[in-house]
């Protein structure tokens, strides 16, 4: 589980000094997201859960004329995410929280994004109904979120190295694959107000290891990043070692042309905002 606080805390941390190793791993997701965007007219742009803000970046450099907007509740991701984009015009990034997040008469969006940011908070269906009150009328939204953790190998093998299984996640969450579940989303966007709730089933490669040394390279992403890297943080010296060894065997399995990825499975979820 993940919840707000510790995106507050140490997970924001991680995530803010490895900015650029989620961006590479992502890189076929924000391609496909930027993509989807195209499909809809739009002037005020908010980034849910915006992190580091690559999508911000993405849509503000692609779209010069429209207004993008990230939220963040991680004070360390939004100070990353400033550095970013301070040479964008268009771009703003403000540290709130989602779920309670107001809009002001200037800023109102007619497209909400996301990039993974929206399987984190405690109460989903209110934050939905929030963010649909903040909403422009017929107002877009479009995130990705993972689908379920056995069709991510990309997390699944890396979890089957470990010495003890973790203890199994709430699939309610708040956590990662918290939205694995499509009934569940259609639920929650529906009871936030939403229509039109439409899935699109994206898989792509996860890259974990680039350079020099691809290998040694996925080593240290999966030590940092992922459900198992917390477990592998809190094991004795050797077995982590005797973990990370596994892990770095699996990585070389998987280095193909220089690059280590893992498929990765996603949900790209889109909705209306109701009449
Ligand atoms: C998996 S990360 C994704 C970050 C970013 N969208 C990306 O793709 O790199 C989830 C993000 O959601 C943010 N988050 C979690 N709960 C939130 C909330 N209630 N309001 C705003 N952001 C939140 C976290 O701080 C984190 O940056």
């Amino acid at each position: 589980m993940t919840d707000k606080t510790e995106w507050q805390g140490s997970s924001g941390q991680t995530w803010s000094a490895q900015w650029r190793r989620t961006d590479r791993g992502f890189t076929h997701l924000t391609e496909r997201l930027l993509d989807r965007t195209r499909e809809h007219d739009f002037r005020q742009v908010l980034d849910i859960g915006c992190g580091a803000g690559e999508l911000s970046l993405a849509i503000a450099r692609n779209r010069p004329d429209v207004a993008v907007r990230g939220v963040d509740i991680s004070p360390a991701l939004i100070a990353a995410a400033r550095e970013r984009g301070s040479r964008f015009g268009n771009l703003q990034f403000e540290l709130a929280d989602a779920a309670e997040w107001h809009a002001d008469d200037e800023n109102s969006p007619d497209l909400l994004v996301s990039r993974h940011g929206v399987m984190f908070f405690d109460d989903p269906p209110g934050a939905f109904a929030n963010l649909a009150h903040q909403a422009q009328p017929g107002a877009r939204l479009l995130f990705s979120c993972f689908r379920d953790i056995a069709q991510n190998p990309c997390f699944a093998e890396v979890i089957r190295l470990l010495p003890e299984a973790p203890p199994p996640m709430d699939p309610a969450g708040p956590g990662p694959f918290a939205f694995a579940d499509q009934d569940w989303v259609i639920s929650i966007l529906r009871a936030g107000g939403w229509e039109s709730i439409d899935f699109e089933r994206f898989d792509f490669p996860m890259i974990a290891g680039t350079g020099d040394d691809p290998v040694g390279d996925a080593v240290t992403y999966f030590s940092l990043i992922g459900p198992a890297a917390r477990a592998s943080a809190e094991m004795d010296i050797a077995a982590r070692e005797r973990f990370l060894a596994r892990v770095r065997e699996l990585c070389e399995r998987n280095c193909r042309s220089g690059i280590v990825s893992l498929s990765a499975a996603a949900w790209i979820v889109t909705a209306k905002r109701s009449a």
